[in-house]
C-alpha cells in the first residue's frame, strides 16, 4: 500500500500507485456504506473542521458524512456568512484554528493556491475541497472510482470532457488523474472556454461534439461556471445547448455503452438534457455522489494513518 502524503492538496503530486491505493481503500468504504452498519472507527476521537469559503452542497455534505461515519468530531464553520476574502485574513483564520488542535482541515476557497498556502501554516492534515480554477482532488478521485467500477478498468479508455474547461478545477484534476493512468482524454468546448495552452497538456482539443465524442467510453459534462465569467464567453445559453449540450442525439457518437457523468450542480437544458441526466441506463451521476462519500472516507483515513505513523517515525 502506498500513500505517503501529509495533505491532499491536488492530483498533481500523487503517483499512480497512490491513486490506486486511494481507490482500493475507497472500494472497501463503498461496501461499508452499503451495509447496515455504515460506521467505522478510523477517525475516532479526531477533530475535523470544514471551512467552505464558497457555496457547496454535495462536497460539504459528503465530507461531513464521511467524517461522522468514521467517528470524527465534525465542525462546519459558516464561512459564507463572513466577509473573509483577503489572503492575510485566511492565514489568520488558519492560525486561530490551528491553535485549537484539529486533526483534519477540509478547505474550499475561491482563490487558486489558497489551500496550499494554508497547508504551510498548520500542523494538521489539509484536504483541498476545491480552490478556484486550480484543483478539486476528491472530485477527480470519485470520478475515477465511478469510471473504474463501471468500466472494470482505469486505463486505455477514451474520455471526453465537455463544456466550460477554462473555469473548471474539476476538469484540471481529472485531466491530471486520467493522464497519469494512461487514458486518452479529449477536451470539447467552444474555443472561448478552452484555456490557451490546453494542447500542451497531452490531450486532444476540439470544438466539435461529434468528433470529440466519437467512440468515447466516458462523456463527462461540466457546468457553465457563470460565477467565474465576466461576460462574453458564450453567445446565449440556447445556442450553447444547441452546439454543446449533451442530448441523446449527440451521445450517439460515443460507444453504445458509454457512461454519462456530471459533477453537479447541473444546469438542466444548458449543458445536459434533463431526461438523459436521469436515465439510469446511461447516467452515473448518482453513483458519483455515492462514490464521493467513500473517497472522502478513504482520503481522511489514509491521511490520519500517516499522521499517526509520522508520530511514530514511519510513513505507510
Ligand atoms: C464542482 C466544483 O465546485 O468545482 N462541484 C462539485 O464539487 N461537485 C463543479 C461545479 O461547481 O460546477
Amino acid at each position: 500500500m502506498t500513500f505517503a502524503k501529509r495533505h491532499l492538496l491536488g492530483i498533481e503530486p500523487l503517483s499512480p500507485d497512490e491513486i490506486r491505493t486511494l481507490l482500493d481503500v475507497s472500494d472497501q468504504y463503498v461496501d461499508l456504506n452499503r451495509s447496515d452498519r455504515k460506521s467505522g472507527q478510523a477517525l475516532a476521537g479526531k477533530t475535523q473542521i470544514n471551512m467552505f469559503f464558497e457555496n457547496s452542497t454535495r462536497t460539504q455534505a459528503s465530507f461531513e458524512i464521511a467524517g461522522l461515519r468514521l467517528g470524527a468530531h465534525v465542525m462546519n464553520m459558516a464561512m459564507q456568512a463572513s466577509s473573509i476574502k483577503k489572503g492575510e485574513t485566511l492565514i489568520d483564520t488558519a492560525l486561530t484554528l490551528n491553535a485549537m488542535h484539529p486533526d483534519l482541515l477540509v478547505v474550499r476557497h475561491p482563490q487558486s493556491g489558497a489551500v496550499n498556502l494554508l497547508a504551510e501554516k498548520v500542523n494538521c492534515a489539509v484536504l483541498n475541497a476545491g480552490d478556484g480554477r486550480h484543483e478539486h482532488p476528491t472530485q477527480a478521485l470519485l470520478d475515477a472510482l465511478t469510471i473504474r467500477r463501471a468500466k472494470g478498468r482505469l486505463h486505455r479508455l477514451t474520455i471526453a470532457i465537455c463544456g466550460d474547461i477554462a473555469h473548471s478545477r474539476v476538469a484540471r484534476s481529472n485531466i491530471l488523474l486520467l493522464g497519469k493512468m494512461e487514458n486518452r482524454v479529449r477536451l470539447v468546448g467552444p474555443p472561448t472556454l478552452i484555456p490557451s495552452g490546453a494542447a500542451d497538456w497531452g490531450v486532444e482539443v476540439t470544438d466539435d461534439m461529434s468528433a470529440g465524442l466519437a467512440d468515447a467510453d466516458v462523456v463527462m459534462m461540466l457546468r457553465l461556471q457563470k460565477e467565474r465569467m465576466d461576460g462574453g464567453f458564450i453567445p446565449s445559453e440556447r445556442e450553447y445547448y444547441h452546439r454543446f449540450g449533451l442530448d441523446p442525439a449527440k451521445l450517439r457518437a460515443a460507444k453504445p455503452d458509454a457512461i454519462v457523468m456530471h459533477p453537479g450542480p447541473m444546469n438542466r437544458g444548458v449543458e445536459i438534457d434533463g431526461t438523459l441526466a436521469d436515465d439510469i441506463n446511461r447516467s452515473v451521476i448518482q453513483e458519483q455522489v455515492e462514490m464521493g462519500v467513500a473517497v472522502r472516507m478513504a482520503a481522511m483515513d489514509l491521511l490520519a494513518r500517516n499522521v499517526a505513523a509520522e508520530a511514530e517515525g514511519v510513513m505507510v
